[in-house]
């Protein structure tokens, strides 16, 4: 099968994560229907698409007709076979846990041909263990998304040791002609790499914050109007080419070395973050809360809301929606 080809997705588990991916193929005009195992969850997933597509409504992202017609569009059901018999691809959200997932993986196979390219969001299981029982083990892939996976692009793509690589090109080509920028990990890695990357600078802001450097507050200011704002354009490493002047990456790596050797050994290496660290991240962001207005966001509704206003505006420049 060939990515464009793909034309019927089919959205198994329908939480935070499922009712996200089917407004957003349903937004790339593919048919989407979308499966959960009771009636409480499928009318919860209604519920966030409305209210995500509201939210596009506002930002002038999508017209209230194309709005109406794309939530018309959407197929709920608590069958199995009804959900995922015509689908070219699944995308299953369901619980991260392994016997919940083989379960999936097995009432899939069923109804399912063996064509399907299966695909599981999950943060960090590994493929081979998902689909360990599964008849067409070569057909599973993960795809692992940032939430909201209808706004983010990112898309990790993680394979099993029985994946085909020919489905993982075929996915690769279908999340890049659906406007998303899938990266194929060479090989499995715990937390894949954008969760890493977060984990490792997060371990440094506990280290700052615990050792009495900065409050909760000013290491979030650090990042949002320092390195932050260039991050949300290009990467850390096209940064440093452009911190090396004429002589790019090489040199400013070269240059900050003796420096950056001793800001290293000085820096965090636990490999645990310090259970009483919740409390204290939690306190500093209620007193950094108390600071900011209303308008941009000094709750979790309003900082949610302006999270969602803000990426729309920076999507938009990378001319992502
Ligand atoms: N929440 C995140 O930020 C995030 C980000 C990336 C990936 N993920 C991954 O996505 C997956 C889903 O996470 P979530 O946050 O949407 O969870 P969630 O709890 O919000 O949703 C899970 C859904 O699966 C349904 N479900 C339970 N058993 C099922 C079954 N047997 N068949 C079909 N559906 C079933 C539940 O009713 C629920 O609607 C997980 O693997 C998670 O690790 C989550």
């Amino acid at each position: 099968m060939q990515a464009k080809e793909i034309r019927e997705v089919s959205c198994v588990g329908a939480g935070v994560i499922g009712y996200s991916w089917a407004l957003y193929f349903a937004m790339k005009d593919l048919s989407v229907t979308v499966y959960d195992i009771n009636e409480e969850s499928l009318q919860l997933a209604k519920k966030r698409i409305h209210e995500s597509l509201e939210t596009l409504i506002k930002n002038n992202v999508l017209t209230k007709e194309k709005s109406e017609e794309l939530e018309k569009s959407i197929i709920y059901t608590l069958s199995m076979e009804e959900a995922v018999r015509n689908a070219q691809l699944i995308v299953e959200s369901g619980p991260e846990n392994y016997d919940i997932k083989r379960q999936m993986v097995e009432e899939m196979e069923k109804y399912t041909s063996i064509e399907t390219i299966i695909v599981s969001s999950t943060s960090g299981l590994l493929i081979t263990e998902i689909c360990k029982n599964a008849k067409h083990p070569e057909r599973f892939i993960g795809a692992h998304p940032y939430n909201p996976p209808h706004l983010i692009p990112l898309v990790e793509i993680t394979k099993g040791d029985k994946t085909s690589e020919v489905v993982v090109e075929v996915a690769k080509e279908f999340y890049t002609l659906i406007g998303k920028e899938p990266i194929v990990l060479k090989k499995e890695a715990l937390g894949f790499i954008c969760n890493r990357i977060q984990m490792a600078l997060y371990r440094e802001v506990c280290d700052l914050v615990t050792r009495g450097v900065c409050t909760i507050e000013d290491a979030d200011k650090a990042v949002t109007y320092g390195p932050g704002l260039r991050w949300g354009i290009m990467g850390p490493s096209l940064v440093f080419q452009l911190g090396g002047g004429q002589y790019g990456i090489a040199g400013a790596l070269k240059h900050m070395g003796p420096s950056a050797n001793m800001w290293l050994a000085d820096m965090a290496d636990f490999k645990k973050i310090p259970d009483e660290f919740a409390m204290i991240a939690q306190e500093g962001v209620n007193e950094e809360l108390k600071n900011r207005s209303a308008e941009i966001g000094n709750d979790n509704a309003s900082l949610a809301e302006y999270r969602d206003k803000m990426l729309i505006e920076l999507l938009k420049l990378h001319h992502k929606l």
